[in-house]
């Protein structure tokens, strides 16, 4: 699984073969430069996933539920899920184990297939006080574990792990039927995910221990757009071959 925001994103990552692409709420950090997911709201989900379903991809669309669409009640949350579909998703990741219980029911309920997300969620940063490793202690990994177990009852289809000892992941990913899909969880989980910018080498920050940067596009697009503008500068660019021909009233 790799994160999408836009069309030409989505397609470049369907062309390279993956399974499923996250409408992520990390768009917040790489997208729009801010600190942490807060801040994203369902406007801004429903504009990124239509841009992501616009590249008809064969993978699997997940459009994460952001803060608040799904806290207030379990009504609205519905909803809120329902309109994600509606743009594009196929399905949708909300954070959290036993205190989203009811909310994962009912958008189950509504035929709508649901993602858990546990671990280092990042939209619980306040609560969490900061972006922690979590499930340290062994009581944090069972209380984890047993979350994870919730959630599989409740019938979603895979949880993302985040931000967890490697061998809490593995534990985890033993006691579930479901698959699940590691971010900074280790080895031994079904699947990974990355954020596109992250593994493209095109982020702000130095990458989390988790990454593994498999390009450097961040400098190839500064040499590229630099090359153009000094093209343009010395008035090496357009050159007649990119300009349009003269009709020939006009040269006569
Ligand atoms: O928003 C996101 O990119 C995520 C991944 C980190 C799993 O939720």
């Amino acid at each position: 699984m790799v994160t999408a925001y836009d069309e030409p994103g989505a397609r470049y990552s369907d062309a390279a073969g993956v399974d499923i692409l996250l409408v992520g709420d990390s768009m917040a950090n790489v997208v729009m430069g801010d600190d942490d997911t807060l801040h994203v709201t369902m406007q801004d989900m429903l504009h990124h996933v239509r841009a992501v379903a616009a590249a008809k991809p064969k993978a699997h669309i997940v459009a994460d539920m952001p803060w608040m669409s799904y806290h207030v009640d379990v009504a609205s949350s519905v909803r809120n899920a329902a309109e994600l579909v509606r743009a594009g998703a196929h399905s949708v990741k909300l954070e959290g184990g036993r205190v989203r219980r009811d909310v994962v029911r009912a958008i189950l309920d509504a035929e709508i297939p649901v993602m858990g997300h546990l671990g280092l969620t990042p939209q619980s940063v306040l609560a969490l006080g900061g972006f922690k490793v979590q499930a340290k202690t062994r009581e944090a990994a069972e209380w984890l574990t047993k979350d994870a177990t919730l959630l599989q009852d409740e019938g979603v289809y895979a949880i993302v792990i985040e931000g967890v000892p490697n061998l809490v992941g593995t534990r985890i990913t033993e006691a579930l039927e479901i698959p699940t899909i590691g971010i900074g969880a280790g080895p031994d989980t079904d699947g990974q995910v990355l954020v596109f910018h992250d593994l493209l080498g095109m982020t702000k920050r130095a990458p989390a221990k988790f990454v593994r940067r498999y390009a450097d596009l961040g400098a190839s697009i500064t040499e590229a757009v630099s090359q153009y503008a000094s093209d343009v500068r010395t008035g090496r660019f357009p050159d007649l071959s990119e300009s349009y021909d003269n009709p020939e009233e006009l040269t006569n």
